[in-house]
């Protein structure tokens, strides 16, 4: 059973659809030991509550210094025994020590098609803004494991999603979850729990019998 922690800042969506697909066993090998949030309010961590998993919120503001924070997440990783760190709607930046010392196990959901939309400052709403105001027809989703940069890491899944004249930023980004995130998340650890997934120079190759 693949261990994994799962990181949120906000509705937990993307941590909903993991639970429901370890439940409905369309991800097998894997089960979420921990949920940290780096917001109390965040209703992933209701989410968390409901399915009896523990969830914990680690705030920046806790603590005097990043240093100190980044130090307190590594723990609360490392005591949990994480093997797998998804990062399913986080919105802190995973410092380099801990992405060396979970070298290709983290990983990360963006809601764009890596290049496009990505890197600093495209989160959430605003990368559903900057694609309509560039007028894509196509959008969509991308998981990727994280590496010291953002969102540069060696992609493992994405999907397209067609873009609408009528979209706003939030009816995108609510299609974007609906038909590319809430699927490709749950398959990509379904993948690696399953030890179908390497990375190779930099690349990831897939072992995608079904
Ligand atoms: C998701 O759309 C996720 O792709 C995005 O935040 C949202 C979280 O929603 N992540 C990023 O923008 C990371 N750069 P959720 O809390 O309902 O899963």
């Amino acid at each position: 059973m693949l261990r994994l922690a799962v990181l949120v800042s906000g509705g937990g969506t993307n941590l909903e659809a993991i639970l429901q697909a370890i439940e409905k066993k369309t991800v097998t090998n894997a089960e979420v030991c921990l949920v940290i949030s780096n917001n109390a309010g965040a209703y992933a961590l209701e989410r968390a509550k409901k399915h009896g998993i523990r969830g914990i919120c680690i705030s920046p503001r806790q603590y005097a210094s990043r240093d100190e924070f980044h130090q307190a997440l590594l723990k609360e990783l490392t005591d949990c025994g994480a093997e797998l760190v998804v990062l399913a709607g986080f919105l802190v930046g995973i410092p380099p020590m801990i992405v060396e010392h979970f070298a290709n196990r983290i990983i990360n959901i963006h809601p764009s098609l890596i290049p496009s939309f990505c890197g600093k400052g495209f989160y959430g709403l605003r990368v559903h803004e900057a694609a309509i105001e560039r007028g894509v027809r196509v959008s969509g989703a991308t998981v990727h494991f994280v590496d010291t940069g953002t969102d540069t890491g060696p992609i493992i899944l994405q999907k397209a999603v067609e873009v609408l004249e009528t979209d706003t930023p939030k009816l995108l980004q609510q299609r974007v979850m609906e038909q590319a995130e809430w699927i490709i998340l749950p398959r990509a650890i379904h993948l690696i729990a399953n030890n179908r997934v390497r990375v190779e120079d930099g690349r990831v190759c897939i072992d995608d019998r079904g």
